[in-house]
């Protein structure tokens, strides 16, 4: 089931630690390729040979070996694995992960990933309630990063609660289930669009929005997971995959553009950009000087991308989103008919938590076949992943 499949297992100080040795076992008779990478403190707790001999390859803690001088190539490390494994992972790492801290070869490995990163923390309860470790995690979602949530039981301080590291036996399930979802989309292409438009008014000023690209980021990642190839058009966003291949643009003509080069290849298409509606008929060509009280800028309608590639679909399967304050499910059907969407994605401005720049989403399905479907608040990455479930099962 893992045959010649790569992981790289990071393992950092916490007691749970000593599980790994049975968990490299379990992966290597699965016939997956395991590599280990550990911090100082998790030495303290087994040995760097113990996982050496079970892996079948030397374990890295360092950025070079300091007898022979070899360089330990973290780039590299993140670029031969097909998965990484971060378990244990101790409040300290993750504290580390969620802040962009590099002063290990665990960091620095993690950070130059391009693969998927699940982490399985282990630690006391009160340090894993602590609200510095859940905002962490959430931040780790918030990156695309798979959180194996703490088990409940005993714990080595013999206090008794949630905190337990799974089981090596439930995390090898979780990584063959990953591994079996990660081919269900493979050879499709995705095009993606993600963001805000900025429409120029002059050289310096525009007309925004509010979009992160933290959704549209989500959904790249849940169909890379699946296994598909990346197209992003993204607008000035904040929040960009570090995979597949990602357009820059920055208004909405250049945004169609791009997907009209890009769209005929594709065979799933997601609008999840969020498009300025107006821009201004003609951008001054030098900065406006403030002179009258009051100034005119005349604004003209951009094309709708999602309509347009609509009136072109062939084969191609379209998300669409529909952003609404008032009369949510009507608006979003008529717009799921007048863009020629299979799939429209509701979220309401009127649900807390739902919305730009938050972490989570919540979110009702309409499809063409007038299938309706809501969720309850979820995490973006979550929401991303009901999405990408959806294509799967369509695409089937
Ligand atoms: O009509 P409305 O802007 O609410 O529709 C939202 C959906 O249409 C989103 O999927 C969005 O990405 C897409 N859209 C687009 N081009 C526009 C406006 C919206 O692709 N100009």
């Amino acid at each position: 089931m893992l045959a010649g499949k790569k992981i790289l297992l990071a393992v950092c100080g916490s007691i749970a630690a000593y599980k790994t040795a049975f968990f490299v076992r379990l992966l290597v008779k699965e016939g997956a390729e395991v590599k280990v990478i550990m911090t100082e403190s998790a030495k303290d707790f087994i040995t760097p040979l113990t996982l050496a001999t079970l892996s079948k390859h030397p374990v890295h803690s360092d950025y070079f070996d300091e007898k022979s001088g070899e360089w330990h190539n973290h780039v590299e490390l993140g670029m031969w694995a097909d998965l990484i494994l971060i378990a244990p992972l101790s409040a300290n790492t993750l504290g580390k992960m969620a802040n962009g801290i590099c002063d290990n070869l665990l960091l620095a490995t993690y950070l130059s990933a391009k693969c998927p990163v699940m982490v399985a923390p282990a630690m006391d309860l009160d340090m894993y309630q602590h609200p510095t470790t859940q905002q962490n995690l959430k931040k780790l979602q918030s990156f695309g990063n798979e959180v194996i949530e703490a088990r409940d039981g005993e714990l080595a301080s013999g206090l008794s609660g949630q905190g337990r590291m799974a089981e090596p036996e439930e995390l090898l399930e979780i990584i063959k289930k990953k591994f079996a979802n990660s081919e269900a989309l493979k050879g499709k292409k995705i095009l993606i669009t993600s963001g805000p438009t900025f429409e120029a008014i002059d050289p310096v000023r525009f007309i925004g929005n509010h979009s992160s690209g933290k959704m549209g980021t989500a959904i790249a990642d849940a169909f890379r997971n699946a296994g598909a190839e990346i197209i992003m058009v993204s607008g000035p966003a904040a929040h960009l995959p570090n995979h597949g291949k990602v357009i820059k643009v920055n208004s909405a003509l250049e945004m169609l553009n791009e997907v009209k080069g890009h769209y005929d290849n594709s065979d799933v298409a997601v609008f999840s950009a969020a498009v300025s509606d107006y821009r201004p008929e003609n951008p001054a060509k030098e900065k406006i000087k403030k002179k009258e009280d009051t100034l005119q800028v005349n604004l003209v309608k951009n094309p709708d991308i999602a309509a347009e590639m609509g009136k072109k679909k062939k084969k191609q399967f379209h998300v669409g989103f529909a952003l609404e304050t008032n009369n949510e499910a009507v608006n979003a059907k008529e717009k799921l008919k007048k863009k020629n969407f299979d799939l429209i994605v509701l979220n309401s401005l009127n649900d807390q938590g739902a919305g730009f720049k938050q972490d989570t989403n919540k979110v009702t399905f309409f499809d063409k076949d007038n299938n309706e479907q809501s969720f309850e608040l979820k995490s973006k990455v979550e929401v991303a992943q009901d999405i990408v479930n959806y294509v799967i099962e369509k695409l089937k």
